[in-house]
């Protein structure tokens, strides 16, 4: 290590994701595993997505952390967790520009400041702690030049949050659940990329930007104590879904796609109110708009728009195409106009040439 002061710093952007076959309910706390398959949409990078700027330096003498400009505790195990993962596999690292040069042995003294910001709410049932996390891993990862690929990165991420190991990989990106007692093989791997099906819009609804009242984390370890529906969910229903949603995506065959898509949504859901005392993540403005796509779907006689809903209110919708995409966000401006007493406050387009095609 050069004896002067410096710093050294990685900037990384991560988009988030959204599951269209959910992930809700651990066998397993600490190394967050999973009770089944997942499979989720990595969202344009445009849009919806997290930046972390990591830093190292000899003269910070404390691992600290800004999220969205307020310095946050690393205190919880999630994030020692993620940093001592990544500690025990950095590598040398030489800037000849600079003059720095750190080797292996010295990532275990040197503390680490990290500032990360979200573009979108967080903690809203948007998947912040997925692009949170999966920025963090993946920022550190670069900073302290880690030879492990995108899969087994993954794994890393996931013990920050679940759903964050899937946001490593664009297009549609499945997390295997795994066999092992430690995780090894707990870890997300690509679909298909993000050219494969790039005639999907997805559009989000911002239903209400407000932190929800039951974090994921807490909500589904309730669900796992006390919903006999997710121990039905999670060992017949899905596993099926999983099979059917791959076929599904790698036939571009939208019908089935959104069948599966509405339906694994509405399952969580349903979850959600067998838990108890039960949650209640959506809202009326929610149940609105799943009324009214299901009507315009049977009014045409097939899909022609899916949705699914997180931990929160908040719809993402996915169109089949440009075209029905553009309609939906006209008649979603129409039924639901932004800050009307509805409290749907604002869309988020997957796709920038829909604004144009909207007018
Ligand atoms: P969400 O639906 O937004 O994912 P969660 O309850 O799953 O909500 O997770 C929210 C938590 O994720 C936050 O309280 C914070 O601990 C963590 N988180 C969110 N964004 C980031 C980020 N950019 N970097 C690190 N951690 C984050
Ligand atoms: C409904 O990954 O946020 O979004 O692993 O406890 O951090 P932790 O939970 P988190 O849960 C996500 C739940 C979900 C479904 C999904 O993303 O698959
Ligand atoms: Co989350």
């Amino acid at each position: 290590m050069a004896a002067e002061k410096w710093v050294l710093m990685v900037t990384a952007q991560t988009p988030t994701n959204i599951a269209v076959i959910k992930y809700w309910g651990k066998r397993d706390e600490t190394l967050i595993l999973p009770v089944n398959d997942s499979i989720s949409v990595t969202l344009d990078p445009d849009h919806l997505c997290t930046t972390t700027t990591v830093a190292v330096s000899p003269s910070f003498d404390q691992d600290r952390m800004w999220l969205n400009g307020k310095e946050i505790s690393l205190g919880g195990g999630r994030y020692q967790n993620c940093l001592k993962e990544i500690r025990s596999r950095a590598c040398d690292v030489e800037d000849t520009e600079k003059g720095i040069k750190i080797e292996k042995k010295d990532w275990q003294k040197l503390h680490l400041h990290i500032a990360s910001f979200n573009n979108f709410p967080t903690a809203a049932g948007l998947a912040s702690s997925a692009a949170g996390f999966a920025c963090l891993v993946f920022s550190l990862a670069k900073l302290m030049n880690l030879k492990e690929n995108q899969s087994q990165l993954s794994a890393i991420a996931r013990q920050g949050s679940g759903s964050a190991c899937r946001s490593l990989f664009g297009g549609f990106v499945k997390w295997i659940l795994g066999k092992e007692g430690n995780g090894s093989d707990s870890l997300a791997v690509q679909l298909v990329d993000e050219e494969h099906w790039n005639d999907l819009v997805i559009i989000i609804a911002v239903v209400s930007s407000r932190q929800k009242e039951t974090s994921s984390t807490t909500g589904m370890r309730e669900s796992v104590e006390t919903s006999l529906l997710l121990q039905h969910r999670a060992k017949e229903v899905v596993p099926k879904r999983i099979v059917q949603m791959e076929e599904a995506i790698q036939n571009h065959d939208f019908s089935s796609f959104a069948q599966l898509t509405c339906a694994d949504s509405n399952q969580f859901h349903a979850v959600c109110l067998d838990t108890s005392p039960p949650i209640f993540y959506m809202n009326d403005t929610s149940h609105r708009i799943i009324s009214y796509v299901e009507r315009w779907n049977r009014s045409v006689g097939s899909p022609q728009v899916a949705y699914t809903f997180d931990a929160g209110p908040n719809a993402v919708l996915i169109a089949r195409n440009r075209k029905i995409a553009t309609e939906l966000l006209q008649r979603l401006l129409f039924f639901f106009p932004p800050n009307s007493e509805t409290d749907l406050n604002s869309y988020v387009l997957g796709d920038k040439s829909i604004l144009h095609d909207a007018g």
